[in-house]
Order: structure tokens, then C-alpha cells, then sequence
């Protein structure tokens, strides 16, 4: 009895001390999921570097301190399978070591990269003496039979050699970084797909094709019915919810079951790479993906990655797999982060095209999507201007963390995201009605209407109290009323740039309802700005004072604004009168 009693202390204390050791973690908080990094919640304010940025000492030193400057906490950056293990059984760790010296010395934290078996699909970054023994670590192939430079995903010898290396490399991490917690993430493999075919067509692979469905998968799916993506319910549903049968059985005889078949053995492989990092150092980690986008079908894009529509594959099939995350590089951005912002799915953007926009869209994912972070590609190339708007932005999102982080999954942010389409938003807050708008809405600046593409505008909205709002961002005006006042006629007058009313008669729209306002009575109360106040974040997430805007700057009460070019945090007190 007392040994086992001593034997659960000494577990417990096991424990405990293993999960304090650990310095990265997710956690839920309502219904969003933070990375805590040192005992707080971390936002990832990130860039990727190129493909060939990490690949030799003078780079990495180059680069990093210029990351510094830009104002990133973090890094992603490529582990290269064939620097790592250039012969066979011989590994060579001093690019990771390098990595995680100059993040140290420049403030960054690291989320690396294992590009392993696969990178954007192909098996690129496998070391040459892997690529020409094809004998011994086979292709995928075509259903016509031409074989790919995509290492196949049935192959019990290409797991054991991407594995070998990755638990060497893994167990050299750990003895470099489980003390100071340099690294805070690892991405497996790199945007996994099949590409020509929507499946391997290999031997293994129609063996595999043509047997009964693994039954995790069916009893994922049965368990978790009320909760599967929609597409996912729709493709079973469609095809009679069968519980057993081969792929074609169970889910009808199409390319999108390929895809299903593939993603379930590419999910299934992760996972055992996913098992191996767990058991030697514990950070998140995630899979990344390439979008399945322009209406593209299975094979035309990567078929079968960890994609929105495939969740419920790669989750049964890879539990040890924190979350998906998208690569994106086409249009439609709010689209496609809210395509990855799940019930069972945080959203973390690991790449995004390097544009200028960057800057306000990484305010927009904090608020709206509860996001752990963004990280542009290639990042490396970005301007390290202090007025470049991913420096402004950056800067600006690190003060505002210890503010947002409390406020992340309770219902109290707003991302806000405007250009030359799209506007206006029109939100809603206790009795009150936000009408938030691009900057350029206003008539003041001429890019405004000569004919100059506006930049998107954008930012982020809490609600700190009633009557009271914190306004981050850049590019954008918020106008407040209480949703009474809309029926009211003052709402139908066209004011000039000077605030005025618009001239007479010459504004025929504008002079009826004004002449129509005199006819009819206010009732209700309304919305007035008690003040606007610029202010700074302290660390503790309290508000200093920098200057009040209560005249031109915010159209004397007349509306909150940020204008395009500035990023701000505002300080909003609204008032009630009659
Ligand atoms: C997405 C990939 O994940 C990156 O490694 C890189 O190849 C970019 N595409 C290129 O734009």
C-alpha cells in the first residue's frame, strides 16, 4: 500500500513538473484557443522565411536582426531534411543551432518547419541518396502509371527514413531548447497534397483503396455526427451514412472519395511523426495546407492536405495534431480565415502572400477569429521602414496583447476589414448601432475619388463596457447611434466636408429631407462621444493617455477615425442625451 501511495506522489510530481517544463501550450479560454508562451497568451505577430533563407549561416545572420526591427516576436523557418541528414544516418543540426542562436539574440521565438517527406506536395527537400534508391523509398504514381517526385504515403520504408531523421532531429531540439523554449510551434511536412491524381495509384495504394474503411474513421464519424463539417455530413449523408465497405462503398465513387482515401493516409502517417515529436518535446503542433481554390477540383490543387473541407479525416485519423491551418495566397482573405476558424479548428495563418495589407489584416484575425497569430511568406523581403504598415501594425498589435488577451473567445472583439467593394459594416452593441466604414468614405482625401485603389482599411473593435470602446487599427471611421435614431429624419441629411449642411437647393436629395426633418419630431434619446483619446498599452494591459481628439480629429464628436496610413489605439466614451 505505502509503495503505490509513493508511487502516485512520485507520478503526480512527474506530472507536474513535466507540464510546468512545458513552455508552450494551447489553452481555451471561452470559445477561443490561446498559445501560452512563458506562462502568457502569445500572439503570434509572425513572417515565413523564404524557401532558401534558413540554408546557410550568413543568411540567417543577415536576416534575423532586420526581423527584430520589423517588430516580429516570431519566426517560421524551413528545417531542411536534406541539410539535416545529407548522408544516410549522418545528421548535421548546426543551421537549427544557428536558427536558435540569433532568434535569442534578437527576440525572436522560432516555429519551425519540418520539410520532410513532403514540401508543397513533392519530396523536394528528401536528401539525394532518398530520391535515387526510388526502389527502396517508392513514388506515388498516376493512374497512368507515371511515377511522381512524391514520395508514396504507403511506404513503411519512407516513414522510417522521414521519421529517423525527424526523431533525431527532434531529440536534438529538445536537448538545445527544453530549458529555454526558443521554439513555440512545430509545422509537419510542408502543404501535403497529391498533385496530377487525387490519389496514389501505386500498388500499395489500390491494395489499400479497394480494402475495408479503417473503422476509426466510421466510428469518428458516427461519434461525432452532429458535429462534422458540413461538407463531410452532406458526402456521407449522400452516399446512405454506410458504416462499413470499402472507400467506394462508403462514400460513392468519385474524385472527392480519392481525396478522402488519400487525406485519411497522409493524416495517418502524420500522425505517427506527430507521436514522435510529442514524446520527445512537447510544443503545439499544426499542418499546413494550400488552399483548394478557383474552383479547382482534387489533383488540380494538392488534393487530400489538411484542408477545411477534410477536418474530420485528418482529426481522426491524426488526434496528435493540434490544428490545420490555411496558406493563403488568393483572393477572398475573410473568406477563407473564416473557412478555418472551427468549432475544433483555432486559426493560425502560417503564410499569406507578402503585400501591403498585411498590416491591417492581422488586426482584423485577432478580433474576428480569435486568432493565434499570422505570418507573412517570404517575409524577409518586407520594408524594415518604420512606416511601413506591417511595422506600424506589428508594434502596434504587441502593446495592444496583455489588453485583447483576456477578451479572446468571450464575444467582445470585432475585426473590421474594408476596401473599394466592401465598404461598410454595420454592427450592433447593446442599444447602440456601429456603422464602421473605410476612411476613404469620407471626402477628405483626394485618393478618395481620384481613382487611386484604396488600401484596404481595417482594425479591431472592443467593447471594454457599455458605452465604452477601445478602436485599434487603420483606415477606418465608426459612427455611433443609438438604434432608435435611425428611424429619426436628422439620419437622411447629406452633411458637406466642412460638417455643413450641403448647399441648398443644389442638392435636391438633401433639401427635401431637410425640409421634411422640420415637419416631423425627434423622440429618443441619442448617442453622443464623450471624448476620443489616443492612448498606448501598458504591459499590464492598463490605458495611458498620449492626447485627446475631440475637435477636426474626430469631426467634433461626429464620428471615431483612424486615417489610412496611421495605425492607433482610440479610447472611445460614449455619452447618452436628450
Ligand atoms: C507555399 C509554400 O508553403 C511555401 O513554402 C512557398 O513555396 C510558397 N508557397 C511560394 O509562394
Amino acid at each position: 500500500m505505502k509503495k503505490r501511495i509513493l508511487f502516485l506522489l512520485l507520478s503526480i510530481q512527474f506530472t507536474s513538473n513535466y507540464l510546468l517544463a512545458q513552455k508552450s501550450f494551447l489553452q481555451k479560454q471561452g470559445t477561443a484557443t490561446q498559445l501560452i508562451v512563458d506562462g502568457k497568451p502569445f500572439f503570434v505577430l509572425g513572417g515565413e522565411l523564404g524557401n532558401s533563407s534558413a540554408a546557410c549561416t550568413q543568411d540567417i545572420e543577415r536576416i534575423f536582426p532586420k526581423l527584430e526591427r520589423m517588430g516580429l516576436n516570431t519566426v517560421l523557418v524551413p528545417a531542411y531534411w536534406d541539410l539535416i541528414e545529407p548522408m544516410e544516418g549522418q545528421f548535421n543540426f548546426s543551421l537549427t543551432d544557428q536558427v536558435l542562436q540569433q532568434a535569442r539574440k534578437n527576440n525572436l521565438k522560432v516555429i519551425f518547419l519540418w520539410f520532410g517527406a513532403w514540401k508543397n506536395s513533392m519530396s523536394c527537400y528528401a536528401p539525394l541518396w532518398f530520391k535515387e534508391n526510388y526502389k527502396k523509398y517508392p513514388r506515388a504514381y498516376t493512374r497512368s502509371g507515371k511515377p511522381l517526385e512524391i514520395a508514396s504515403a504507403f511506404s513503411e520504408a519512407v516513414y522510417q527514413a522521414d521519421n529517423r531523421a525527424f526523431s533525431q532531429w527532434m531529440n536534438h531540439l529538445a536537448s538545445v531548447d527544453k530549458e529555454e523554449g526558443t521554439v513555440i510551434m512545430i509545422q509537419i511536412e510542408n502543404e501535403i497534397g497529391m498533385l496530377e491524381d487525387a490519389r496514389d495509384h501505386s500498388k500499395e495504394a489500390n491494395k489499400a483503396f479497394n480494402a475495408s474503411i479503417p473503422s476509426p474513421l466510421i466510428e469518428y464519424l458516427q461519434k461525432n455526427e452532429k458535429k462534422l463539417h458540413p461538407w463531410m455530413l452532406k458526402k456521407w449523408t449522400e452516399s446512405g451514412r454506410k458504416k462499413q465497405g470499402n472507400w467506394q462503398e462508403v462514400f460513392g465513387e468519385d474524385l472527392y472519395t480519392d481525396e478522402i482515401f488519400m487525406a485519411w493516409h497522409y493524416a495517418s502517417y502524420v500522425e505517427k511523426l506527430a507521436q514522435t515529436a510529442r514524446s520527445i518535446y512537447n510544443v503545439p503542433l499544426y499542418v499546413n495546407a494550400a488552399m483548394n481554390s478557383r474552383n479547382r477540383k482534387p489533383g488540380e490543387y494538392p488534393s487530400a492536405g489538411p484542408l477545411a473541407h477534410l477536418i474530420d479525416v485528418w482529426h481522426s485519423a491524426a488526434p496528435s495534431i493540434d490544428f490545420l491551418a490555411p496558406d493563403l495566397y488568393d483572393d477572398d482573405f475573410t473568406g477563407w480565415v473564416a473557412q478555418y476558424h472551427l468549432h475544433n479548428n483555432p486559426l493560425f495563418i502560417p503564410e499569406i502572400r507578402l503585400t501591403e495589407n498585411n498590416g491591417v489584416r492581422a488586426f482584423y484575425v485577432f478580433a474576428e477569429h480569435d486568432a493565434i497569430g499570422i505570418s507573412p511568406f517570404s517575409i524577409e523581403d518586407a520594408s524594415d521602414a518604420p512606416n511601413n504598415p506591417l511595422v506600424q501594425s506589428y508594434a502596434k498589435l504587441k502593446e495592444l496583447i496583455p489588453l485583447l488577451a483576456p477578451y479572446q473567445g468571450k464575444g467582445r472583439m470585432r475585426g473590421l476589414l474594408f476596401d473599394q467593394t466592401h465598404k461598410e459594416r454595420i454592427l450592433t452593441e447593446d442599444d447602440l448601432i456601429l456603422t464602421c466604414r473605410h476612411n476613404f468614405t469620407l471626402p477628405w482625401d483626394p485618393r478618395a475619388t481620384d481613382g487611386s485603389v484604396w488600401p484596404e482599411g481595417g482594425g479591431l473593435l472592443l467593447k471594454l463596457a457599455a458605452n465604452e470602446y477601445i478602436v485599434a487599427g487603420s483606415g477606418l471611421v465608426i459612427e455611433f447611434a443609438k438604434n432608435t435614431e435611425k428611424t429619426m429624419p436628422a439620419d437622411k441629411k447629406k452633411l458637406g466636408e466642412d460638417g455643413f449642411l450641403q448647399a441648398g437647393k443644389a442638392d435636391k436629395e438633401s433639401w427635401e429631407s431637410n425640409e421634411k426633418e422640420t415637419t416631423q419630431t425627434w423622440s429618443g434619446s441619442r448617442c453622443g462621444i464623450g471624448f476620443v483619446d489616443e492612448v498606448t498599452v501598458n504591459p499590464d494591459g492598463s490605458l495611458k493617455y498620449i492626447r485627446r481628439l475631440n475637435g477636426d480629429q474626430d469631426h467634433q464628436g461626429r464620428h471615431v477615425r483612424i486615417s489610412v496610413g496611421d495605425f492607433k489605439i482610440l479610447h472611445v466614451k460614449l455619452y447618452e442625451y436628450r
